[in-house]
């Protein structure tokens, strides 16, 4: 009896939602029907049986604990004939309520962009919305649902292996990149079956792990927190992502796991945020390694406490939590509004309708080599690629008679993909090399030459006389090393950021045979390779630029594309100079130079600046920048001051360059960095031509955290640069007065 009642009930409540009521009203009518066990069901997600990100527990039992209603969310199941399965086991369960599918679509599915931290270089907010949109409509045609990205955390520490994830040290630029990749990722909206749910994670400052370790402590300012690593968060937030996920790393000494002050106090608290946060991978057991908790009962307690919604993989909240309530330890209300955040979601993505509706074989398939998708992701690659250096006009090249193609990476394939890309069958024949993308380009007149000269991590000079005898018989060399692309990721934290092997011996091997030498740098975090920089005529910086990569520096070699890119972080000569960042503060101490030593602060054995700064890249063209023009000495809040560059192309070629507008407060209530981005521009300006760059800046825009976090601005006396780099600029001074 009690069961024919339950059953009708649901009905009524599921044939309800159908009609016009608001999603809450539609996700407190599921709410209703809910069990406790079933409630903690969905704030559980398991990885799929297929692949894995982490730690795998083994688990034999997952398809049952579906059935039961004891799993919200999967991750790491690929393809729709694996969601469709899994989706239909959940059809099974009592009250039928969908599973979410989430992955790791960090920088492409099927297409591949170049990582993150390469497409940041482009400093083109489109074109990286493009990308995150790409990679979106091909996930979801797949059965996805929901991608672990952006990454958006702020990182000064190339050790750190996950800087290749994100957009680099900057907090203006990194808050645009953000809104841009949550934008490109949930498309139109999440009703829409091209739609993949964002997730701005790790949330917080997981990019200051001490030391650059990977998942170690961090330890910083309030102030800090607030002003470098808390903006791009917020703006992803802002931007409508529709999930957090918090991170693994301790902040001031509470994981942000179980931190209260991140998760219901800002995020859900001050920022109003309506999504749901799911943790990281076992973050919530690892509290009890923090020595934050004593057992997953413990952890489960802190973690929704604090705010976490879903936990992944650690099995901490379905083993806990329903005892936790009837102990009297979690107040019904947490799970209830925990559940209803993750509900809502279902709803919006429009799975309570049609559980299947991005499971479609027809659909996948038709996003399997799409030629635009393609296509956008060798433009894209191009914009990427940074043009360190070009003495004497070496780049573009001729089609000269004899190329030597020499270098561990030349001929590599999957190496262009770099890590969290995907493995498909047919990478060998869909990714195009380096070596396969100039053949492309140079037809059969050109005779290219190949020499491998040694293997990425060398300590062996076998190679290195094949190498040198190739180069010699060619009219130009085009030597391709780097880091492998599995050194930068998870876990990939590096003490020693140099070229690693005898890569750099093989260059100077190279360089003495009196070639010209252009050599070009695969990576996914800032190298550091100083005798390359000081010798070799010609860098190009080429990351991991994805499935076209070949094409895409074909084209750059031989002037199809003039390279465009700025560094998103700044280049270090040593690490002893890490964290490295332009926006550091003066000091009272402050150097005049790289050679002032006298009693100030710097390094006796080091220059203070970088290799590279921030926001540099060369272009095969030159500009010019004249004096800033500023419309008034000093301007009152609620007033616009403009400041405004000529710029012009002096050069032989026509060109893209990126203004970049800098300010700093010369004296604040607490000290502010020597210079802050607060804009940029990027101009398309032929050869001759000239353009003027026109910045409007308000009050806002020179807001601050003040010793009590209150963010605001400070009358006073003001510096603005505008340039083609962070070092390189234009001066001029204004003030704001009251
Ligand atoms: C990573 C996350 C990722 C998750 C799922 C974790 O180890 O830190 O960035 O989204 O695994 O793959």
């Amino acid at each position: 009896m009690h069961f024919v009642f339950l059953i009708f009930g649901i009905m009524i409540s599921f044939l309800s939602i159908g009609q016009k009521k608001t999603i809450d009203q539609k996700v407190d009518s599921v709410l209703k029907l809910m069990t406790l066990d079933e409630k903690v069901g969905q704030m559980n997600q398991y990885n799929g049986d297929w692949d894995a990100t982490g730690p795998i527990t083994a688990d034999g039992d997952k398809q049952n604990q579906i059935r039961k209603g004891m799993l919200g969310s999967m991750l790491n199941v690929t393809g729709v004939e694996h969601t469709r399965q899994l989706q239909e086991i959940a059809m099974q369960s009592r009250l039928k309520i969908p599973l979410l599918f989430g992955q790791d679509i960090i920088h492409g599915y099927r297409t591949t962009f170049p990582v993150p931290l390469a497409e940041a270089a482009s400093w083109d907010l489109n074109a990286i919305q493009l990308s995150a949109r790409i990679a979106a409509t091909e996930a979801a045609a797949s059965g996805v649902h929901w991608t672990f990205a952006p990454m958006v955390d702020i990182a000064r520490d190339p050790r750190w292996g996950r800087v290749m994830e994100g957009a680099g040290e900057d907090p203006y630029l990194g808050s645009l990149i953000a809104k841009a990749r949550v934008n490109g990722f949930q498309g139109k909206g999440l009703g829409n079956t091209d739609a993949l749910m964002a997730c701005a994670k790790h949330y917080a400052a997981y990019g200051a792990a001490i030391g650059g370790r990977d998942y170690n402590a961090v330890d910083m300012s309030l102030n800090t927190l607030w002003e470098i690593y808390l903006p791009p968060f917020r703006a992803a937030a802002d931007a409508g992502a529709a999930t957090f996920m918090n991170s693994f790393n301790t902040l001031n000494g509470i994981p942000a796991t179980g931190n209260g002050y991140l998760q219901r106090d800002i995020l859900k608290g001050k920022w109003n945020f309506k999504g749901f946060i799911v943790s990281d991978w076992n973050s919530v057991g690892e509290m009890i390694p923090h020595g934050f908790a004593k057992d997953n009962y413990d952890a489960s307690l802190e973690a929704i406490t604090a705010g976490n919604d879903m936990d992944m993989e650690s099995r901490s909240y379905i083993n806990n939590l329903s005892k936790l309530v009837k102990d009297g330890r979690v107040n019904m209300k947490l799970v209830d509004d925990a559940v209803k955040r993750i509900l809502k979601k279902k709803f919006e993505m429009g799975l309570f309708e049609d559980p299947f509706k991005f499971s479609n074989k027809e659909r996948e398939q038709h996003q399997w080599n799409n030629s635009e998708n393609l296509e956008a992701e060798k433009s894209m690659a191009e914009k990427s690629i940074v043009l360190l250096k070009n003495d004497n006009q070496l780049l573009p090249l001729l089609k000269q008679k004899n190329i030597a193609l020499i270098g561990p990476f030349i001929k590599g394939i999957r190496d262009n993909l770099g890590f969290w890309s995907y493995t498909w069958p047919d990478d060998s024949s869909r990714i195009v090399s380096a070596w396969q993308g100039i053949k492309n380009k140079v037809g059969s007149n050109v005779n290219l030459l190949y020499a491998k000269g040694c293997n990425i991590n060398d300590t062996s000079h076998a190679g290195f006389s094949e190498a040198i005898a190739t180069a010699t018989q060619a009219d130009v060399v085009i030597l391709n090393v780097g880091e492998a692309a599995d050194w930068s990721g998870e876990a990939k934290s590096r003490s020693n950021i140099h070229l690693p092997g005898v890569q750099e011996e093989l260059i100077r091997a190279i360089y003495a045979t009196g070639k010209p030498v252009v050599v070009m740098i695969n990576a996914g975090r800032p190298l550091i390779f100083n005798w390359t920089a000081d010798h070799v005529p010609a860098i190009l910086y080429t990351w991991w630029l994805g499935t076209k990569a070949g094409d895409a520096i074909a084209d750059v070699l031989f002037g199809d594309y003039n390279p465009s890119a700025k560094l998103p972080m700044s280049f270090p000569r040593d690490e002893g100079q890490i964290p490295i960042y332009y926006n550091y503060f003066n000091t009272g101490r402050p150097a005049k130079g790289d050679s002032d030593l006298n009693y100030v602060s710097s390094y006796i054995d080091l220059p203070n600046s970088p290799k590279f700064p921030f926001g540099y890249g060369l272009s095969y063209t030159t500009f010019s920048y004249s004096d800033i023009k500023l419309s008034a000495a000093s301007f009152k809040p609620g007033q616009t001051l403009t400041a405004s560059v000529v710029v012009t192309n002096t050069g032989k070629y026509d060109g893209i360059e990126t203004v970049q507008l800098y300010t700093r407060d010369l004296v604040g209530s607490v000290v502010r960095p020597v210079k802050e981005l607060k804009g940029f521009q990027q101009v398309s300006l032929k050869t001759g031509a000239n353009k003027t760059i026109t910045f409007h800046i308000t009050a806002n825009d020179l807001k601050f955290y003040n010793n009590k976090l209150e963010y605001n601005y400070e009358a006073g006396d003001f510096k603005i640069f505008i340039g083609t780099n962070s070092h390189d600029v234009k001066e001029a001074s204004f003030a704001l007065v009251k």
